[in-house]
């Protein structure tokens, strides 16, 4: 009687998760609230689910792993959790109740009600793509601010803390420590004894090191030691002893924990912010190969103008208020933006934003004299959960939206090392490579030739991409750098783009496939971008030639994919009891090539409505499961209001149903919208699709 016993407590679990949802959630609960979310190690998350509270569970890494993050108000003489889920032994203390939790693209606030005050818990993770140094700068802020719920005024004092992992997938490796003030700031510094450089444990990094940092001043504490004797310390005093423990030891080894009290005095009206961050920091950042197998060590941008990290996180801080109007006008604009859409609309991109950014690294390199090359610009991305691969040309494209609508150069950053690593002729195949490198953060690319084998997915994502950054940027840089590899690419296209090799495509866990109708589209547009390319570098014969090229695929493409019932796109040419996703059809939109006939996009557009299932339409006639960044791309080449919008509300109904607590995974049910393998991967960039159609 062992199953209905479990599916029993498993209903209970759910009943009283779901009955404990009493705060104001806007726009809804999302199954993973971001925190401190900027670089593949600075990615702090509450595990939401079907309703947790910012006390009620610990902050956790994208994988799930907590990260200890605790906060306490003191309150005249009661003390209030009200972030974490610690427990000390021999003190009394309760929960703040939390009143409302609000997410926009760059901020997630919570306000939680400690006896007769209110406490704002604002977490900022700044995204600014048109800077490079603040972009780069892996610091997230932690905004605390107080005000009096009953008219009167009261003792306030508040507590935060950081745990050591922080710093490690692995709590049994021994970590240091130390405190520091430097012009004004009080920093805790952590990072483990020995580190493995550009290794990781578990998706953590394994180097460099964690640092949470506030305004030194009046009525601030610090002080680390075992989690529980520094709690203990505040709840019964209010403040820290200032000292530091400095028998160093395992991350789990009574776990040492990092600490600052602010005093706010007698509070009434809201006080101003105290405002604390927490960030992850290493050197080098990424190990790159250039020609000749060469490995290089890149550095994270921000060092280009801050030579120490006590300087940048002195600035960091110092910059919190413009910081924050930067982050409410991106908020607004993105919001506004999407809004024009819908308010469902407008509810997926605002989660998606920091996620996406999250994912990625700005970097640069040494000139030989030892300077800064400011001018060797590359970004790179981790893949994040379906793989650690580094920039993989698949996961940068469902992605695209995001760079291009808010800053394309960053675009271009993260296809230069794939343009720059096939120009010095290592990789031995003539199809465009998957990935720079199967483990981030090394970009060490695929001599062998033994990649992940995607040729026509990664050749036509590479044109498209191309053309795509040319246009909205109007920089032909890397049309002039690279032609010879484009026209390398687009031969391949020629050859196999209209009959597909049986092979997989982005969506690899479906399984490999031949004649997949939407991986031809994908290669017929590809040709098409090349010749657009060729023309906007004079070679009007080359252009001519592959537009003619392309058109005359279209045609006979129509009669393979085209079902014999005539109402749908198959899945795979002659299959007519097969269809999918035709989301490739949307890099005509962005192009604005005009290759395939309006009459595809509208049987398509009257075709998905009649195969939605109550989360959606499903990927493809294999699975019932689908993807939400392809969901909201097959929306941008709607031609109904109502198609597009079936496809945007199944993805909000997804991502705000209670049923998973994790970053955002991109793969789901449509029966009933539960998550499938993935979260946390940058592909939800491309829920901005319909930002740029
Ligand atoms: C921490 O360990 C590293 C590596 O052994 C050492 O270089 C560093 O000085 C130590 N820091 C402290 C505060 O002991
Ligand atoms: C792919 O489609 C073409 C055109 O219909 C057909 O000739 C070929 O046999 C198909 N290949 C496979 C493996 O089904
Ligand atoms: C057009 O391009 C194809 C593929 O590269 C090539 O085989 C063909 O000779 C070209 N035709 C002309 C007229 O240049
Ligand atoms: C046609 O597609 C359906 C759905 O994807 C699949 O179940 C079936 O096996 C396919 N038929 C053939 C002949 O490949």
């Amino acid at each position: 009687m062992r199953f209905p016993s479990v599916a029993i407590s498993l209903s209970l679990l759910t009943a009283v998760a779901e009955a404990a949802v009493t705060w104001t959630a806007t726009p809804f609960n999302p199954a993973a609230v971001p925190l401190a979310v900027r670089t593949p190690y600075l990615s702090a998350w509450l595990p939401q689910g079907a309703g947790t509270a910012l006390n009620d569970a610990w902050p956790t890494f994208w994988t799930g792993s907590i990260l200890g993050w605790a906060g306490y108000i003191k309150v005249d003489n009661t003390v209030y959790n009200f972030l974490g889920a610690p427990s000390v032994p021999g003190t009394t203390t309760t929960k703040a109740v939390q009143k409302s939790l609000t997410f926009t693209a760059t901020q997630s606030t919570f306000v939680l009600t400690a006896g007769p005050v209110d406490l704002t818990v604002n977490f900022l993770s700044p995204v600014e793509p048109t800077d490079l140094v603040l972009q780069s700068l892996p610091f997230s802020y932690l905004a605390l601010s107080a005000k009096s719920n009953d008219g009167q005024a009261h003792s306030v004092q508040v507590y935060t803390d950081i745990s050591a992992e922080w710093v490690t997938g692995d709590n049994s490796l021994t970590a240091n420590w130390t405190t520091t003030t430097t012009s004004n700031i009080l920093t805790h510094q952590v990072q483990l004894v020995s580190q493995t450089q550009f290794g990781e444990v578990s998706d953590h990094i394994q180097q460099g090191s964690a640092y949470y940092s506030t305004a030194s001043g009046n009525g601030v504490t610090y002080q680390t030691g075992q989690d529980t004797v520094v709690r203990a310390q505040f709840i019964n005093n209010g403040k820290l002893a200032n000292t530091q423990d400095t028998n160093f030891r395992a991350v789990s080894d009574n776990w040492p924990v990092f600490g600052f009290a602010h005093d706010l005095g007698s509070v009434n009206a809201a006080t101003s912010p105290v405002v604390i961050s927490v960030g992850h920091v290493r050197d080098p950042a990424i190990q790159y190969i250039i020609a000749g197998g060469v490995l290089q060590s890149r550095s994270l941008y921000f060092w280009s103008k801050y030579s120490t990290v006590a300087s940048a996180i002195s600035f960091f801080l110092g910059d919190y208020s413009n910081a924050l109007s930067r982050a409410n006008s991106f908020d607004a604009k993105l919001n506004s933006d999407s809004s024009a859409i819908s308010s469902d609309y407008a509810a997926i991109t605002a989660l998606s934003v920091r996620q996406a950014f999250g994912a990625t690294e700005i970097s640069i390199s040494k000139n030989s004299d030892g300077s800064w090359n400011t001018d060797d610009v590359l970004m790179f991305m981790k893949e994040i959960s379906s793989d650690g691969n580094t920039n993989t040309v698949d996961v940068i494209f469902p992605a695209w939206p995001i760079f291009l609508y808010t800053n394309p150069a960053l675009g271009k950053y993260l296809l230069l090392p794939l343009f720059e690593y096939q120009a010095t002729g290592q990789y031995p195949n003539k199809w465009a490579v998957h990935d720079m490198g199967a483990h981030y953060p090394q970009a060490v690319g695929h001599n062998d030739g033994n990649d992940e084998p995607m040729p026509l997915e990664e050749s036509g994502n590479m044109l498209i991409m191309t053309l795509s950054y040319t246009q909205k940027s109007n920089d032909q840089s890397l049309i002039k750098s690279y032609s010879n590899l484009l026209d390398q690419w687009t031969q391949y296209l020629i050859q196999e783009a209209l009959i597909p090799a049986n092979q997989i495509s982005t969506d690899d866990f479906a399984g490999s496939l031949a004649n997949q109708t939407n991986l031809a589209i994908k290669g017929i547009i590809g040709i098409q971008a090349m010749s657009e390319v060729a023309s906007l570098l004079g070679d009007g014969s080359r252009a001519s030639n592959y537009s003619s090229i392309a058109s005359s695929y279209v045609p006979q493409w129509q009669q393979f994919a085209t079902a014999s019932s005539g109402d749908h796109l198959t899945l795979s040419y002659g299959n007519s009891s097969s269809w999918g996703l035709s989301y490739n059809l949307y890099a005509e939109k962005l192009l604005g090539t005009k290759l395939f006939p309006d009459s595809v996009y509208q049987m398509q557009s009257a075709w998905y409505p009649t195969v939605a299932r109550d989360y959606g339409v499903p990927l493809d006639t294999r699975h019932t499961y689908t993807k939400s960044d392809w969901s909201i791309w097959t929306a941008g080449i709607a031609t109904s209001t109502t198609t597009r919008d079936l496809f945007i509300s199944s993805v909000y109904k997804y991502a705000s149903d209670g049923k998973s607590s994790q970053p955002l995974g991109d793969w789901y049910e449509t029966v009933d919208g539960s998550v499938e393998g993935f979260r946390a991967r940058p592909v939800v960039g491309g829920h901005l699709a319909l930002l740029l159609v």
